[in-house]
């Protein structure tokens, strides 16, 4: 992203037209930015059994999808919705691994049907579950067991999930004990290990222990005669908001497989979660400003991106950066400290708190590092249609959501 003929561009796109031609709010994303995080995990793993699965919770818009299937990615799934999507995105079921706590009976078996590769279960209950379901349809459930280690991410507390006091995972003491149950199932074959300690995770020294950790599991449970084929690492890998400096995914790996070579693991697949740190900075959202309003204590500016198109900040009080399309001229009665705030009727609806801003109605803003969790988890509260997102290649952009109606909105719902 760079300011260009004085107007901010993605890739050799300016901002301003797509937002002419397409409206605001809008996501906007850069191809080649996506690739080239998606480079850094590639180079890190040259020469290694690996596959790597894009958690497609951060952002999981068909065309994104595409994109990495094209490029040879496999996918993470936490949903049957997120099969759904992944098959119709082109994606290889046999890339394709499903996460998460609460998998009911039906999504297990349309992940069965699909021949998906693994999945990663998360307590003795689920094993017992996924076991029935599999017997049931005459197959063989591959399975992993996420652990947890116990290992603190440094990160938001909702984003954390490697702790003991985290729904997730099965504690490392219980580990063991577990294998030998799933070992037992006539409708499983285990096949690997993972775990997932948190997400923006900004520092080494947590991946390293949860690896320590991990390794130490791999052992033990090959020792009582359970081969684990693949390790599943999980994903985590912070971006930079707010000047974070966290490791390249290449130096995070030199580090990582380092440890599992030291260890003797040298052969084993390895296989990782990645969702925000391949998606996360390549994607802006485009916003105008409505309004500029001088309250008794604070300025306000509003934009007509709200909590429901970004809602990071409401919900762990995230940093987004917010830059505005054009140079700001030199406007001086217009220069002020803003809180950038949405039209929704909330005062968590938020953006961005004291940012200092030269604006005035009509001028747009581009709030940044929007690719990961952003469209994602955006809802229609307020009736607000969801935002429309065009993907740039060069000097091409296509559209790849349309904005959402009210009519779309209101399309399941029926009367009395
Ligand atoms: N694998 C598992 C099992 C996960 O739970 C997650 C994210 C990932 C992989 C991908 O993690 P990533 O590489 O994106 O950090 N909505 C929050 C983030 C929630 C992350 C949940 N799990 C946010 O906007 O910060």
């Amino acid at each position: 992203m760079a300011y260009k003929n004085d107007s901010l561009h993605v890739e050799n796109v300016a901002l301003a037209g797509l937002a002419m031609q397409h409206q605001t709010p809008l996501f906007v994303y850069s191809k080649a930015a996506m690739l080239s995080a998606l480079a850094a995990y590639q180079r890190g793993f040259a020469g290694r059994k690996a596959l790597i699965c894009y958690a497609m919770k951060a952002n999981s818009s068909l065309a994104v999808l595409q994109l990495f299937a094209q490029n040879g990615c496999g996918f993470d799934i936490v949903s049957g919705g997120e099969l759904a999507r992944v098959l119709k995105a082109g994606a290889d079921p046999r890339k394709v691994i499903f996460s998460g706590v609460g998998k009911t009976k039906t999504e297990m078996r349309q992940a069965l049907d699909a021949g998906i590769a693994c999945f990663n279960v998360e307590s003795i209950p689920e094993l017992d579950v996924l076991n029935d379901v599999a017997l049931s349809v005459g197959k063989v459930a591959p399975i992993s067991l996420r652990v947890n280690p116990n290992v603190d991410p440094k990160t938001h507390p909702y984003i954390s999930t490697g702790l003991k006091g985290n729904k997730f995972g099965i504690a490392h003491e219980e580990a063991l004990v577990t294998y030998r149950h799933a070992a037992s199932l006539k409708g499983l074959r285990v096949v690997g290990i993972d775990c997932h300690i948190g997400s923006q995770i900004t520092e080494v020294t947590p991946y390293l222990d949860a690896m320590d950790r991990v390794l130490d599991l791999v052992a033990n449970v090959e020792a009582a005669g359970i081969p684990i084929h693949h390790i599943d690492f999980g994903g985590g890998l912070g971006i930079n908001y707010n000047g974070d400096t966290p490791p390249e995914a290449d130096a995070l790996w030199t580090q990582l497989l380092a440890k599992i070579d030291a260890r003797g693991f040298a052969s084993k697949q390895l296989m990782i979660e990645p969702g925000r740190s391949l998606v996360g900075n390549a994607g802006v959202c485009v916003t105008e400003v409505l309004y500029t309003k001088t309250g008794s204590d604070k300025n306000f500016c509003i934009v007509d991106a709200a909590m429901n198109d970004l809602p990071r900040p409401a919900m762990y009080q995230a940093f987004h950066g917010i830059v505005p399309c054009k140079p700001q001229p030199v406007r001086p009665a217009q220069e002020a400290i803003y809180d950038v705030v949405g039209p929704v009727c909330e005062s968590g609806d938020w953006l961005g708190k004291d940012r200092a801003l030269n604006v005035k109605s009509g001028d747009l803003l581009a709030v940044l590092s929007t690719g990961a969790y952003c469209m994602a988890m955006a809802s229609n509260y307020n009736t607000r249609g969801r935002a429309a997102e065009v993907l740039v290649d060069g000097d091409m952009a296509t559209l790849i959501r349309v904005r959402e109606t009210a009519e779309d909105q209101m399309k399941m719902e029926r009367m009395l």
